[in-house]
């Protein structure tokens, strides 16, 4: 419901523990690697997000047979009616290109509405298209839809110029089918590849190499199903730890890998936070409070600080002693948080792709609005942290994002409603 708002009257310390679910950015191409067999593949802990919904709608518009039971999702995708995603759902979730190189190595043609811009800078596709012609592809963009068809695509060696997520896993995934041998250098490494990359051997591939730069995949001729348990979400855990950090208090995530978290617990350590990790948890406490400022905090590609930690970092930052400086090297303009987070009294000066954060003792409440998803979290951390109360509206982007935020934090012991309007 795009009326609703968040409420949280801040001020108080955040204690106890929180259950993270599967990650939102293993589960979407995976979703979309379920296109690769005429098999049924069970899914387990897919989170119950509105950008999943997406993908499992633009699955059942091709024809795929999709069946919800809780966070359990199978998939079948055995008889296609159609090889192409529309505009409509192509507008609601850029991500949806993710489908492209499963359609194509495995039916031979697939037709997708070009993805526009969004809300965090240009997002080009350059990548995952050149990708694709180096794979034997021939593509065509027209009336605002890509159009792609082969024979049967062909290995080879794709070097990309930037190591994409979207663009490795969508070369992956069309790699899988093809005749011969594909390698991909200068491959994304995020936990998220590795996920994808169990996912399609599970069902009888042969990808190796998934979490280092250089990613060899042997092409089969036909896959089986499978039932495959989607990692924890590191981002959601990321933004429940400095939820903590920022009131004050301590909060453990459970059920995480945390060496996923490493550049974020290193960027908390750094502040001062004492960080706890046990097999498959983390606790972040503070124990002494302002919190320390950092003097440089870059956003990149894994296993560097995660892109979606920087606006709910930022937040952090506003609130501790000293100048802090963040720079956004992977998208081109993720700094809307920022005149956001000004209202609620941040001192924030932002030069192209660097934000300089002096820190302030406290923010102050006001009403906000979410330009995006992970800038909605960092004004729901903000309002956590802040005097009075703080309204939070067009919510709609956390939801894409964030499975019961508000319940969970006021589970943590935060006072937050979610309100109609
Ligand atoms: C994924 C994540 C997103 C995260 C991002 C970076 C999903 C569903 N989303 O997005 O949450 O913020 O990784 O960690 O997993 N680029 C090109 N040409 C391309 C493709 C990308 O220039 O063909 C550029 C983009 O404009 C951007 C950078 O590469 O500046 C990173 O994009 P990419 O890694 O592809 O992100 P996504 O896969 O879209």
């Amino acid at each position: 419901m795009a009326m609703e708002r968040i409420v949280i009257a801040g001020g108080r310390p955040l204690s106890g523990k929180v259950r993270i679910g599967g990650a939102k950015n293993a589960a979407l191409p995976i979703l979309g690697a379920t296109l690769l067999t005429e098999a049924p593949c069970v899914l387990r802990e897919i989170p119950n997000l509105t950008d999943v919904a997406v993908m499992l709608s633009i699955l059942e518009h091709l024809g795929a047979k999709v069946e919800v039971k809780g966070d359990t999702v199978t998939v079948e995708a055995a008889t296609l009616t159609s090889l192409t995603v529309p505009e409509h759902l192509m507008r609601e979730m850029r991500s949806s290109i993710i489908v492209m190189g499963a359609l194509l190595t495995r039916f031979g043609k697939v037709k997708v509405s070009q993805p526009g811009g969004c809300d965090i800078g240009s997002r080009p596709i350059d990548l995952h298209i050149k990708g694709l012609r180096e794979l034997g592809a021939d593509i065509e963009e027209k009336h605002g839809y890509i159009t792609a068809t082969c024979k049967r695509l062909r290995g080879t060696s794709i070097h990309l110029d930037f190591p994409s997520v979207g663009a490795t896993q969508n070369l992956m995934m069309a790699a899988t089918l093809a005749e011969g041998t594909t390698v991909i250098t200068n491959a994304a490494k995020e936990p998220e590849i590795v996920d994808l990359q169990n996912f399609i051997n599970s069902l009888g591939a042969n990808i190796k190499g998934a979490g280092t730069d250089t990613i060899r995949i042997e092409g089969v001729e036909k896959l089986h199903g499978t039932d495959h348990t989607i990692i924890p979400d590191r981002i959601v855990a990321g933004t429940y730890l400095i939820a903590g950090a920022i009131t004050g208090g301590q909060v453990t995530v459970e059920n995480v890998i945390p060496e996923h978290l490493e550049s974020l617990l290193a960027k908390l350590r750094e502040m001062g936070v004492q960080v706890e990790t046990t097999g498959d948890s983390v606790t972040a406490r503070v124990t002494q409070q302002p919190l320390r400022a950092i003097d440089s905090l870059r956003t990149l590609p894994y296993p560097g600080f995660p892109t979606d930690l920087q606006a709910p970092m930022m937040a952090l930052l506003c609130v501790a002693n000293g100048t802090s400086i963040v720079t956004e090297t992977v998208f081109e303009s993720r700094f809307k948080h920022v005149n956001e987070l000004r209202r609620m009294g941040a001192d924030i000066k932002v030069n192209e792709r660097t934000a300089i954060i002096r820190g302030v003792p406290a923010l102050s409440s006001a009403n906000v609005a979410a330009t995006d998803l992970r800038a909605g979290a960092a004004l729901v951390l903000a309002g956590l942290a802040a005097d009075g109360i703080t309204v939070v509206s067009d919510i709609h982007h956390i939801d894409r994002g964030y499975v019961d935020l508000d319940e969970n934090l006021r589970a943590l012991n935060a006072r937050i409603e979610r309100i109609g309007c």
